[in-house]
């Protein structure tokens, strides 16, 4: 298959630069991926919104990029703030000329507050905001016919000059990409799928802690690829857990997340007995930024011994709760908690990451002829912290900017042909599927046991090893079996486990997201992560 713009990735990254590549060059072709359907993506669980400077008479951009340079906690690129924050209420008024709907007051739109935001300005769409901005663009691109979506085709590999019979390393300046080999699993078969030109925008690796609000397909697999395809990586010890998922003894995968929006409209995070803890840790309390909160509920859940601890939401106006948040409502009432007389339980979960492909301002990775938007990169934006509703901002700036670059830039390139077929001469089918899911359990608990939100040297040498030897028997299956996405998926978790434990491992001091007992205290010089 052939064709001008390869976009690996439907969520909001993929699909914003895939329409607006389609709206400005009628004549090219764009082939959109999506490993499952076109619907599933971290973008449609998205809940509290998207942050937007939006009434300049109450709220300014210098506040805006003051709030996410705060959370940054001094890793954040100015230049990458500015841009997203300043470019950022276009963007967001392009989703509402597409049809997105964002709750409105009588006159105005309704702003929401979540944590580290010194203003309201959340646009959002009751809790279900990513299921409307998901509708939007798969309406939005279904108006294109040079611009298709092909479901169930997963992503195995960028194609560089390595499958040419080249020596690549990461020093080399000078890869390229030429498309990647992908299996369509409605065939099984892995087809060579070359472009002009390639984006990855495949979100998020929630999935590589065993607990995530990251639903199955967040896998990480965009940044293993291109990490195998030795592009750069940045800021990957910095993992985001958002403090306040709902503690379901009964266990579900994604778990559900209870929107920090709900601490914006009131909710008070307390203990079993009703006591409020956030003061100990920081001024603003339960709306302090999400490190803050969540490394103080995981200490006062360890120092407790409790398994999870509370949000209060008993004081609220009913008819108000219900109206902002009827998932959150629903979904509690579903496991037996009414929210109105009864504490909500929550716990602190891998949610985002801040870290990911390196990515200069218009989206180029250090590999030519790829860019990446989204969750999979690390622009500068979020630094060592990510703000709340700045994910889906960051995605909306840079989708646009990558668009207009690449349609300065798409005809300088043109398809390579003499790329090989996919070699599976050699492997069989899998024997033991419970080979791939046992390890991707041990990953889980490696993972969560010694690289979540409070890290040791100790338990980071540990992780190391263990990884190492998860890794060695994976590859080793890799080379054997006839693929499928399971191994796949395993396989690049365990990359992502190597990238966030290896750039934990190098950072000697405690800074946003990334705490350790050994280093506790942050440095002078100040220097983002790269591999
Ligand atoms: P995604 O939306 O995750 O899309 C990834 C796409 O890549 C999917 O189509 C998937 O099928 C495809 N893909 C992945 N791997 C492959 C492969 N190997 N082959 C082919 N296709 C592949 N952010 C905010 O700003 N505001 C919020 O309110 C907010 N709430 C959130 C709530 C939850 C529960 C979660 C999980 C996240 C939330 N976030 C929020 C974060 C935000 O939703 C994500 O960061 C953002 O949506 C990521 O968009 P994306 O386009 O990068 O990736
Ligand atoms: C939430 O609604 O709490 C999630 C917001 C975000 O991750 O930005």
């Amino acid at each position: 298959m052939q064709t001008d713009i390869l976009i690996i990735g439907a969520g909001i990254g993929g699909l914003t630069t895939a329409i607006k590549i389609a709206e400005q060059q009628p004549e090219l072709t764009i082939t959109v991926l999506t490993k499952t359907n076109d619907s599933e993506s971290n973008t449609a669980y998205a809940q509290g919104g998207v942050a937007a400077v939006w009434d300049l008479k109450v709220d300014a951009y210098q506040k805006h990029i003051d709030d996410t340079l705060d959370a940054g906690d001094g890793l954040c690129k100015l230049e990458a703030v500015q841009i997203v924050v300043k470019e950022g209420p276009d963007r967001v008024q392009d989703i509402i000329d597409w049809g997105a709907r964002f709750d409105k007051t009588e006159e105005a739109y309704d702003l929401g507050r979540e944590g580290g935001h010194s203003e309201n300005r959340i646009l959002h769409y009751k809790d279900l905001t990513g299921r409307e901005i998901q509708r939007t663009i798969l309406e939005k691109a279904a108006q294109f016919s040079n611009l298709e979506i092909l479901e169930h085709y997963f992503a195995i590999d960028f194609i560089t000059q390595h499958h040419l019979g080249y020596t690549v390393t990461r020093l080399m300046d000078n890869i390229e990409c030429y498309g990647a080999y992908v299996l369509n699993k409605q065939t099984n078969e892995i087809e060579r799928l070359l472009a002009k030109i390639t984006v990855v925008a495949t979100g998020g690796a929630g999935q590589v802690y065993r607990n995530t609000t990251n639903p199955v397909i967040a896998s990480g697999d965009g940044i293993a690829m291109a990490y195998r395809a030795k592009g750069h990586m940045e800021n990957m010890e910095f993992v985001q857990f958002h403090p306040t998922a709902l503690y379901n003894p009964a266990g579900e995968n994604p778990d559900f997340l209870v929107s920090e929006a709900v601490r914006g409209f009131g909710g008070i995070l307390k203990t079993r007995e009703g006591e409020e803890f956030m003061h100990k840790y920081d001024e603003r309390k339960s709306l302090a930024p999400r490190d803050i909160v969540a490394r103080a509920i995981d200490n006062e859940m360890k120092q407790r011994g409790e398994e999870c601890m509370f949000l209060d939401c008993r004081h609220l106006d009913k008819d108000a709760f219900y109206k902002h948040f009827p998932t959150i409502y629903d979904k509690c009432k579903s496991i037996g908690i009414d929210p109105m007389n009864q504490m909500i339980p929550i716990v602190p979960a891998c949610h985002y990451m801040c870290g990911g492909i390196k990515v200069d301002q218009w989206g180029h990775s250090s590999i030519h002829r790829l860019y990446a938007c989204g969750e999979a990169t690390c622009t500068g934006l979020h630094g060592a912290n990510r703000l709340a509703s700045n994910s889906l901002l960051e995605a909306l700036v840079f989708g646009h900017r990558i668009a207009n670059d690449i349609v300065k830039k798409v005809r300088q390139h043109s398809i390579r042909e003499d790329i090989p077929e996919w070699n599976a001469s050699g492997t069989t089918d899998p024997k033991e599927m419970v080979l791939i899911t046992q390890s991707l359990k041990e990953l889980k608990e490696i993972m969560s046991s010694y690289v979540g939100i409070v890290r040791s040297s100790v338990r980071l040498k540990r992780a190391t090893d263990r990884l190492s030897l998860l890794y060695r028997e994976t590859e080793d299956l890799y080379h054997k079996t006839t693929l499928s996405p399971q191994l796949c998926e395993l396989r690049n978790l365990i990359t992502i486990g190597y990238l966030i434990t290896r750039s934990a491992s190098i950072r000697r001091e405690s800074r946003g997201l990334h705490y350790t007992t050994d280093f506790p205290d942050k440095l002078d010089i100040l220097q983002p992560s790269i591999l």
